[in-house]
């Protein structure tokens, strides 16, 4: 059976590509015949300051977030990173098996570092080795994520492949990405070209998951687009990027393909669209929202799911760990 293994940072509010990217996607792996294993990556959000209130608020969301969007604590193992410090331990031993050189690379530290990369944090430019930990201390094999990931799940893989040939080992598996769908890259609904963000300095450029019915169907009937009615087939989206874009996201909502909207809806007008949009997003998205909230006034609930999902978590990651340190010649305790 796959094992299934993914995390998303608890840095304030969950926006709609986060879900359809990621959580919808978690729940939808939940359903399969399938080992799931999900993470609130703490240790990655420090890696730019957080202030530790809000962090710990986040972090109690953002668990509330997947049980209310469908995960259930008794099937899947739901986890905070810190709280399973083989995370932690791997990442140390990945930080030595990654070069430079292939960190240099990473798009997504460019893009956080900025121009003044020299002030960056060291675990912001080791950021993708501890993501690559997160993984492999499973030996987890399917990974889903959105485009934006794509970069780091390589990055996964070559961390696999040349600790195994460092030690002449067939140990960690090289797993595989699950970029799949019409969810896995939400855009801006202010700009077609850059993806739906948490760090957009527009809100209207996002629908988070706490935004009510109202602030949603503002924020769709708002939303960029062309003035030309839908087109029947996918092709006609091509260089129509918000239009591609809203229409991925009706995909995305109600479980269809691109296709299948488009057979729907061609020929409407934006005007018509619209509403049908905001109708089905909002649908799919207060029930989750209401129950966030309800979840929030139960926290020792959640602080023991965590405690749970930790040492559930631990069973499988203590015995990976000790094998790695084997394999590396780590003198073991007695
Ligand atoms: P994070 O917290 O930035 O995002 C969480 C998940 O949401 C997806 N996502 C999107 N999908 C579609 N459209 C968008 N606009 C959009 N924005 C975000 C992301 O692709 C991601 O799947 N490094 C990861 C967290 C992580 C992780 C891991 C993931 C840490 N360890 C191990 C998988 C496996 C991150 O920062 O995601």
């Amino acid at each position: 059976t796959p094992r299934v293994f993914s995390g998303i940072q608890p840095t304030g509010n969950l926006h709609l590509g986060n879900y359809l990217g990621a959580l919808k996607r978690f729940v939808d792996w939940q359903a399969r015949d399938a080992e799931t294993i999900y993470c609130m990556v703490d240790l990655h959000a420090i890696t730019v300051w957080q202030d530790p209130a809000d962090l710990q608020k986040s972090t109690r969301e953002l668990c509330a977030g997947f049980i209310a969007a469908g995960l259930d604590p008794e099937n899947s193992i739901l986890i905070n990173q810190s709280q399973v410090p083989e995370h932690a331990q791997l990442a140390w031993v990945f930080n030595c098996v990654a070069r430079m050189g292939w960190m240099q690379r990473m798009t997504q530290f460019k893009d956080k570092a900025g121009k003044n990369a020299q002030n960056a944090s060291l675990g912001l430019f080791a950021y993708p080795a501890l993501m690559a930990a997160d993984i492999l201390v499973y030996h987890a094999t399917h990974v889903p994520v959105g485009e934006d990931q794509k970069q780091h799940l390589e990055l996964t893989r070559d961390i696999a492949t040349k600790f195994n040939h460092d030690y002449g080992v067939d140990f960690f598996p090289i797993t595989e990405p699950v970029i799949e769908g019409a969810g896995t890259r939400v855009m801006s609904l202010r700009d077609g070209s850059k993806k739906m963000s948490k760090s957009d300095v527009s809100d209207a450029s996002r629908i988070n998951l706490t935004d009510d019915a109202d602030t949603i169907a503002k924020k769709i009937r708002k939303a960029k687009t062309d003035p030309d009615a839908l087109p029947s087939e996918v092709a006609g989206l091509s260089d129509r990027a918000e239009a591609k874009n809203l229409v991925n996201i009706f995909a995305a909502l109600n479980n269809q393909s691109v296709e299948e909207v488009l057979a729907d809806v061609g020929g409407k007008q934006f005007s018509e669209f619209k509403p049908m949009l905001a109708e089905l997003a909002v649908a799919k998205m207060s029930p989750i929202t209401t129950e966030m909230a309800r979840l929030m006034e139960h926290q020792d609930e959640i602080d023991k799911i965590l405690a749970r999902g930790a040492e559930r978590a631990r069973a499988i990651t203590a015995p990976i760990l000790r094998q790695t340190y084997d394999i590396i010649g780590m003198v073991p305790p007695v």
